[in-house]
């Protein structure tokens, strides 16, 4: 596939090209939210013999393992879960307690960056292309989304992004058509769903990422696994 049109691609055809070009050195970083259980379906269909990792932040919801479970045994999938580096949680739990991140923006982006951007470097380190769930209608920090694009964070991999121009109403139409199983949060009003204490379930109308980090302000719901470039 040409390197220049790839926003003309079905998600379908970029995840082909992905597993033929990358192999088990393309990643699927999954938190096995609706986008991510769409893509391990379409990969699953395609046969793809790609990396399927999640970052295990200590502080996930149950229905998070139960979805996981489920994804294992389904799709006969190995999950590759990266923990964060437990001298840093065990001294950030000793030191500023157990619910730091509620206490100022800095706080936040500190228990973000040990239990979720330390593992991820760790687990991109091996990869030669990282997959996504993102979609440019998650909200305005992901609007410019691109399809596929050079990771200048992450040592110039690639990161591919396959639902980037896919609606709600698209993966939802997915999910039912082909029987894809969910994290049962989704039915509880979560169409969104990081850790746990960070998460809450939204109000019909509210922005769907409204229930992430609700303390903070729009522009700021990102936790530094996507930042913009
Ligand atoms: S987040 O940055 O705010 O947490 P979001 O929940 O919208 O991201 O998920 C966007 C994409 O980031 C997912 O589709 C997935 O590819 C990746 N992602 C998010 N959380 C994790 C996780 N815990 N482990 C692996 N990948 C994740
Ligand atoms: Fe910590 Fe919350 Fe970030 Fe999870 S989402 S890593 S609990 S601040």
């Amino acid at each position: 596939m040409n390197h220049y049109n790839f926003e003309s691609k079905s998600a379908q055809e970029i995840l082909k090209w992905s597993i033929s070009e990358f192999g088990p050195k393309a990643g699927l970083a999954s938190s096995f939210g609706m986008e991510d259980m769409v893509i391990i379906d379409v990969l699953s269909q395609l046969k793809g013999d790609i990396t399927i990792f999640t970052l295990d932040t200590g502080r996930l919801h149950e229905e998070t393992y139960e979805v996981m479970e489920r994804a294992r045994s389904k799709y006969g999938v190995t999950i590759k879960v990266y923990f964060p580096n437990k001298e840093d949680v065990e001294n950030l739990q000793r030191n500023k307690g157990f619910f730091s991140f509620r206490e100022s923006m800095e706080n936040r982006k500190e228990c973000c960056s040990i239990r979720k951007i330390e593992p991820l470097n760790r687990a991109l380190s091996n990869l030669d292309a990282w997959i996504t769930g993102l979609r440019r209608d998650q909200g305005l920090t992901r609007v410019d989304v691109e399809k596929v694009a050079i990771d200048d964070n992450h040592n110039s991999i690639l990161k591919i992004n396959p639902l980037a121009d896919w609606s709600l109403k698209m993966i939802e139409e997915y999910i039912k058509i082909n029987d894809v199983p969910i994290n049962a949060l989704h039915k509880k009003n979560y169409p969104s769903i990081g850790c746990a204490p960070c998460t809450r379930s939204i109000e019909k109308g509210e922005d769907i990422r409204s229930g992430r980090w609700w303390w903070e302000n729009p522009e700021h719901k990102e936790c530094g696994l996507h930042p913009r470039s």
